[in-house]
C-alpha cells in the first residue's frame, strides 16, 4: 500500500542543483521553547546545496545580472565575502560558466579557503583585522581599477533582500498562518529587510522583525555590528522593531545548545540567532517565533566549538572564524 507523504513539498524535483535551492524545513524545538503556548521553529537555510541561506542570495544576485544582460559567460565575477556568499556564488559560477574572484579577510577557516577552490574561485585576502569591512573596501577598490569585473555587492543589491521577500518568507507563511516574531541575523541585512518586508505586508504590525546584532568588538561571523560604522544601503533601520545584542560567548553557548538539546549542528551567527529568539520566546505568552539557522556547522568544526563542553567555552579563541 503506498504511504501518504507528510512532508511538503517532499523534497522537489529539480532539473540541476541551483534549481534546487530553497524549499528548507521549518523545525520546532520543542525543548528550547520556555513555555508551551510559544512554539520555537527553526528554518533550516543549513539544508541549502552548499549549507547556507545564501544560495539563494548568490542565485538571486547571478540571476538578476543575467536578466539585466550585464554579464555574458566566461566574465569574471567579484566579491567581498567573509564566506558563505563566496561558496554560494563560487558553486553557481561554476555550474553557469562565469569566473568567479572573492576577496576575503585573511584569518577565515581552512575549511572555507578549500571550499572556495574546490568550486573554481581565485581568493584575495584581505587584511584579517580589518574584517568584512576591510574586504568591502579592496573589492571596491578593485572594481573600480578594472572595469571588466562584474561586482553583484550584495550589501547594496536589491536582488539580495528579493531573494528572501519572494523565496525564504513565503515558504514560511505557506507553513504558519500567525508569527508572533521573526529573528534574524545582521549581515548585510537581506535576510531582514526581504523576509520583514513580506512578512509586515501580509500579517501587519502584529509580527515583529527582531535583529541579533554582535556587540562591538565581539565578531561573529557572518553577523556585523553596525557601531562598526558601516550600514549596508540596503538596509531600511524603520522595518526592524528591535535590535538585540549579543555578546560572542552567547553565540557560542547557543551553537552548542542547538546541538546538544536539538540535534540542530549549524554555524556560530546561528546560535547568536537563537540567543535572541529564546529571549523574545519568554517574553510572550503565546504565539510562533521563528528564526534562521543560517548554516551548517561543518566550516566552523576545526574551531573544537562542537566537542568543548559549555563551561569551557570561553577558553575558546574566537578570533580567527569568521
Ligand atoms: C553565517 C551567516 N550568518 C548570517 C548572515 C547574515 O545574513 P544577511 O546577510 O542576510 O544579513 C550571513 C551573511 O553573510 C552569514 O554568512
Amino acid at each position: 500500500m503506498v504511504q501518504h507523504l507528510q512532508n511538503r513539498p517532499c523534497g522537489g524535483r529539480y532539473g540541476d542543483i541551483v534549481q534546487a535551492i530553497g524549499n528548507t524545513p521549518l523545525v520546532e524545538l520543542k525543548r528550547l521553547s520556555p513555555k508551551p503556548g510559544v512554539r520555537l521553529w527553526a528554518k533550516l537555510e543549513s539544508a541549502n546545496p552548499t549549507g547556507s541561506v545564501k544560495d539563494r542570495v548568490a542565485r538571486a544576485l547571478i540571476e538578476d545580472a543575467e536578466e539585466k544582460g550585464a554579464i555574458r559567460p566566461g566574465q569574471t565575477i567579484l566579491e567581498p565575502t567573509s564566506g558563505n556568499t563566496g561558496i554560494s556564488l563560487a558553486m553557481i559560477c561554476s555550474r553557469k560558466g562565469y569566473k568567479l574572484k572573492v576577496v576575503m579577510p585573511a584569518n577565515v577557516t581552512p575549511e572555507r579557503t578549500q571550499l572556495l577552490k574546490m568550486y573554481g574561485a581565485e581568493i584575495v585576502y584581505s587584511p584579517g583585522d580589518q574584517g568584512s569591512n576591510g574586504a568591502v573596501s579592496l573589492a571596491l577598490e578593485m572594481a573600480q581599477a578594472d572595469a571588466s569585473y562584474y561586482m553583484p555587492y550584495q550589501y547594496g543589491n536589491q536582488a539580495n533582500p528579493a531573494a528572501h521577500y519572494n523565496g525564504t518568507a513565503p515558504e514560511i507563511l505557506e507553513e504558519l498562518d500567525e508569527i508572533a516574531a521573526f529573528v534574524a541575523g545582521l549581515g548585510t541585512g537581506g535576510t531582514l529587510m526581504g523576509v520583514g518586508r513580506r512578512l509586515r505586508e501580509e500579517l501587519g504590525d502584529s509580527v515583529k522583525i527582531v535583529a541579533a546584532e554582535p556587540m562591538q568588538g565581539e565578531p561573529v561571523q557572518g553577523l556585523r555590528s553596525l557601531e562598526d560604522g558601516f550600514i549596508p544601503p540596503i538596509i531600511d533601520l524603520s522595518l526592524l522593531d528591535r535590535k538585540i545584542f549579543v555578546t560572542n560567548r552567547d553565540a557560542v553557548v547557543w551553537t552548542k545548545r542547538l546541538l546538544d538539546e536539538e540535534g540542530i549542528f549549524a554555524g556560530v551567527s546561528t546560535g547568536a540567532i537563537a540567543s535572541i529568539a529564546v529571549r523574545i520566546a519568554n517574553e510572550l505568552d503565546e504565539g510562533n517565533v521563528v528564526f534562521i539557522v543560517c548554516d551548517d556547522g561543518w566550516k566552523y568544526l576545526s574551531s573544537g566549538l562542537y566537542t568543548t563542553p559549555v563551561d569551557e567555552l570561553e577558553n575558546l579563541d574566537t578570533t580567527v572564524w569568521w
